[in-house]
């Protein structure tokens, strides 16, 4: 297949359009056609090494690395034991995050767990669809679901829900990838 890899730390540059060996679809895993990925600023974190964390936090990466946590697309394959999905269905989902060096979205096939898949509304296309998972998810387990079990160790507070009816709630930088996605559910 074609994909999108780097084999270094770097800038854009080191992205390379190029062929790459279609995944091998695993037990509990579909192989999707990506039809669009997303771009989120993580794809650009391990692009780049992580270069912003402390040397002692960053992650080991497997080179040659495939980009793109977020992807909408058509199942190709399912694993056997896979039940949930099947060929032809149109499917998104933000897979395998955090992952670092796997063979991800920026690809014409990826292998995903099928508990990181749902299926794609039928009135959103496939690039608006790509570009949903990870600033909704962000949007949606900051307001409405319960937030970290564990404290982020970069941040001091522990994340909890507030129930929203009869609330006003105020979004900053409302225009923005997860802003936009927040209003619409504080709304809903
Ligand atoms: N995208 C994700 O999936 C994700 C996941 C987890 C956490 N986050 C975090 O969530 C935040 C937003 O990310 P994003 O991807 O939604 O970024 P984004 O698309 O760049 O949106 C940022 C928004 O903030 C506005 N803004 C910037 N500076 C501002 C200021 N000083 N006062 C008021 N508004 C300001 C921008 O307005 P203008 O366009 O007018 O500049 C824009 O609407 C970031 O802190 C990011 O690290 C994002």
């Amino acid at each position: 297949m074609k994909a999108i890899r780097f084999h270094e730390f770097g800038a854009p540059h080191v992205l390379r359009y190029e062929e790459a060996p279609t995944p091998v679809t695993k037990p509990g895993e579909v192989l999707v056609r990506v039809k669009a990925a997303g771009l989120n600023p993580p794809d650009w974190y391990l692009r780049e090494g992580y270069k912003a964390l402390p040397p002692e936090w960053r992650p080991s990466v497997t080179f040659p690395a495939i980009p793109g946590s977020d992807v909408s697309g058509i199942v190709e394959k399912v694993a056997d034991d896979v039940t949930a999905f099947s060929v032809g269905d149109e499917v998104f989902g933000m897979i395998r995050f955090p992952s670092f060096g796997e063979s991800l979205g920026y690809a014409e096939y990826v292998s995903a767990p099928a508990s990181d898949l749902a299926a794609k509304p039928r009135h959103l296309d496939h690039i608006h669809a790509a570009a949903v998972p990870m600033s909704g998810l962000t949007a949606w387990q900051f307001l409405i679901e319960l937030g970290h079990n564990e404290q982020n160790p970069l941040q001091s507070e522990r994340h909890s829900p507030v129930p929203l009816a009869g609330k006003s709630v105020m979004i900053n930088g409302a225009a923005g990838g997860v802003g936009h996605l927040a209003l619409q559910l504080a709304k809903h």
